[in-house]
């Protein structure tokens, strides 16, 4: 794989954002917002601290971003839209912006990430599909996409229930 050495990583500041969002409308097209994992960001905001924007040449050429959310009775984020600018894929950023929002998220004494996602990308990176019918979003959702990153050992056990706001 070709490494980008000349990419920075800096938490989601104010200045990103409007490029943030620009990068998520193109990936995922105006039909994004009726996605199931979009409503529950239009619920809860997202925090900049444990969300992160790589840059390449002063640009926004990735982002990924996570939110605090309730599964059940128990903390978790949740963490999306993971995206990389075309010019800038298959170059590590997105791996990069995975590690960096676990190691964010488990230093700020979280316990499991969740996303929507595809296995064959999230699964080497330590995430773990979940059973059918344990983790309810407010819509439809193919469950077999639903995966999680416990970030302390057990702690996707018993994980389940409604995904609400903190
Ligand atoms: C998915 C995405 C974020 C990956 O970012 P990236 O910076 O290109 O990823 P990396 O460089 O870290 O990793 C690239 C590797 O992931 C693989 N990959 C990319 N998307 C994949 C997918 N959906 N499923 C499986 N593998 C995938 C590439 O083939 C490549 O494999 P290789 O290293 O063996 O060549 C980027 O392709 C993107 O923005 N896609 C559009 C938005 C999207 O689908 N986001 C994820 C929502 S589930």
């Amino acid at each position: 794989m070709l490494q980008l050495t000349h990419a920075r990583y800096l938490p989601e500041a104010p200045e990103h954002a409007a490029a943030v969002i620009a990068l998520a409308d193109e990936a995922f097209g105006p039909g994004r917002f009726v996605r199931a994992a979009e409503r529950v960001r239009e619920m809860v905001p997202h925090d900049p601290r444990l969300s992160f924007t790589a840059l390449v040449d002063g640009s926004v050429a990735g982002s990924v971003r996570q939110t605090p959310i309730r599964i059940g009775d128990r903390h978790a984020l949740m963490l999306g839209p993971l995206v990389v600018k075309p010019a800038h894929k298959g170059l590590g950023l997105g791996r990069t912006l995975m590690r960096l929002a676990a190691d964010a998220a488990r230093n700020a004494g979280e316990t499991a990430i969740v996303l929507v996602g595809d296995r064959a990308y999230y699964m080497p990176l330590g995430y773990e599909p979940m059973p059918q019918g344990s983790v309810e979003f407010p819509g439809p959702v193919d469950w077999r996409r639903i995966l999680a990153l416990p970030l302390v050992a057990g702690s996707l056990e018993g994980l389940s229930g409604r995904i609400t706001d903190r």
